[in-house]
């Protein structure tokens, strides 16, 4: 399942961060990649345990932790901090698929990665190329998004960043460890959900609404693994 949440930062927000990044000293992103994809890899990073990632990592997991959606899709457990990229023109990422576990920096705390988040800091119009495509179960999905959306989508499925043409393409991802590790019931939990929100929306005193619900958890209860 792809998902696409809108404005997880506002435009002014987005102007601050656009303008801090800017100004920031980037490295070469070959650093965070695993033997296989260092090879595939052609973008700038911000260094992980640079001050203005973990500012801005900061401010972007405390507003998905308060997001509806974002919590409902991927039930998250942990995440692997946040990481920052720039693509300038001649860059781009070939086709890959994430490494599963992920050691955190300075830390023995490692991360499944079930789930895969870009939340972009430049406007479509801002660069040509730079797509993010994904091969999901429905065919090959090309993801560019208004600065301040991100997109979710399982962590499992081969994709790349295409070669950017023109402009530069700021842009923050990060993996995240889901309470469920299986892309199919988080996707039956996530529907259920969305339908339960509907119904107690528009029929808010259905008594059927407590057993469903229930029934919602009873199937995370025997699905989650914490
Ligand atoms: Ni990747």
């Amino acid at each position: 399942m792809l998902l696409h949440i809108p404005a997880v930062f506002s435009r002014e927000e987005v102007t601050r961060i656009r303008e801090a990044l800017e100004a920031a000293a980037w490295i070469d992103g070959k650093v965070t990649a695993g033997h296989q994809s260092a090879k595939a890899k052609n973008n700038l990073q911000l260094a992980e345990d640079s001050p203005l990632a973990k500012e801005i990592s900061q401010a972007m997991l405390e507003r998905l932790w308060n997001n509806p959606l974002f919590m409902s899709a991927a039930l998250p457990n942990k995440v692997f901090p946040p990481l920052f990229n720039c693509y300038r023109s001649g860059d781009d990422f070939g086709y890959h698929i994430d490494n599963a576990v992920r050691q955190v920096k300075n830390s023995v705390e490692r991360v499944r990665t079930d789930l895969s988040s870009t939340l972009f800091f430049s406007d479509p119009e801002e660069y040509d190329g730079g797509e993010l495509t994904i091969q999901d179960t429905f065919g090959v999905q090309k993801v560019k998004l208004p600065a301040g959306d991100l997109v979710l989508y399982p962590a499992s499925s081969l994709h790349k960043v295409a070669a950017v043409t023109r402009g530069e393409r700021y842009a923050s991802f990060f993996w995240t460890q889901s309470l469920v590790r299986e892309d199919s019931q988080r996707s039956l939990l996530f529907e259920m959900d969305n339908a339960i929100q509907q119904l107690s929306r528009d029929l808010p005193e259905h008594p059927s609404l407590t057993q469903l619900t229930g029934t919602y958890h009873n199937l995370l209860r025997r699905w989650a693994d914490v």
